[in-house]
């Protein structure tokens, strides 16, 4: 835990204490342009991988960037996000060696975890169609169909749906983070 501990108090006297303007300013309101939908992996940390400052990115994090019609975690933030944050870009971000994406692949025992992963199940099923994939294509292709069907599941959500009817907004789009070398794409977008 020190070690962390230890991280703050550098952050304080450095980061916080040669920036007091911006973060006064933020610490009054936050109005972040982004939501946020990715991996709990500890690898891929959306302020870091996108260089950006707190304040710019309202997050939600679940194994496997999974959008699930009865999240009430996910509901509360999406309605927050879209009503009050007026949040114009929600993204939907995955990543390439995914470990929830391994397990649905694979099969594992933990019910829980198996439990959650059904919901990405629709993925497994489309890249189960597709033959002769390497083990590598096979994983890139299903962390990819993944993020496009969580994308269309935030679509359908009523919150979300009714906001895109009414305004245009929010745009959805479906990014994926490559562990190795850092990059972020697109996989797919819905203005
Ligand atoms: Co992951």
């Amino acid at each position: 835990m020190e070690r962390f501990l230890a991280g703050n108090r550098r952050f304080v006297q450095g980061e916080f204490a040669n920036n007091r303007e911006y973060y006064y300013k933020v610490s009054l309101e936050q109005h972040p342009t982004l939501l946020w939908i990715g991996c709990s992996d500890s690898r891929v940390s959306p302020s870091i991988i996108t260089d950006s400052r707190p304040g710019e990115i309202f997050v939600h994090r679940n194994i496997a960037n999974i959008v699930a019609f009865n999240d009430g975690n996910l509901l509360a933030v999406l309605e927050y996000a879209i009503k009050h944050l007026k949040i114009p870009d929600i993204i939907v971000c995955g990543h390439y060696g995914c470990g929830g994406i391994q397990a649905l692949d694979a099969g594992i025992e933990d019910p829980f975890i198996t439990n959650w992963l059904l919901i990405s199940q629709g993925a497994l099923n489309t890249v189960n169609k597709t033959v002769g994939l390497s083990p590598i294509e096979r994983h890139r292709r299903l962390v990819e169909e993944n993020i496009r069907l969580q994308l269309k599941h935030l679509s359908l959500i009523s919150i979300v749906r009714n906001a895109r009817q009414d305004n245009g907004m929010p745009h959805l789009h479906g990014w994926v983070y490559d562990l190795d070398n850092g990059e972020i794409s697109a996989v797919e977008s819905m203005s």
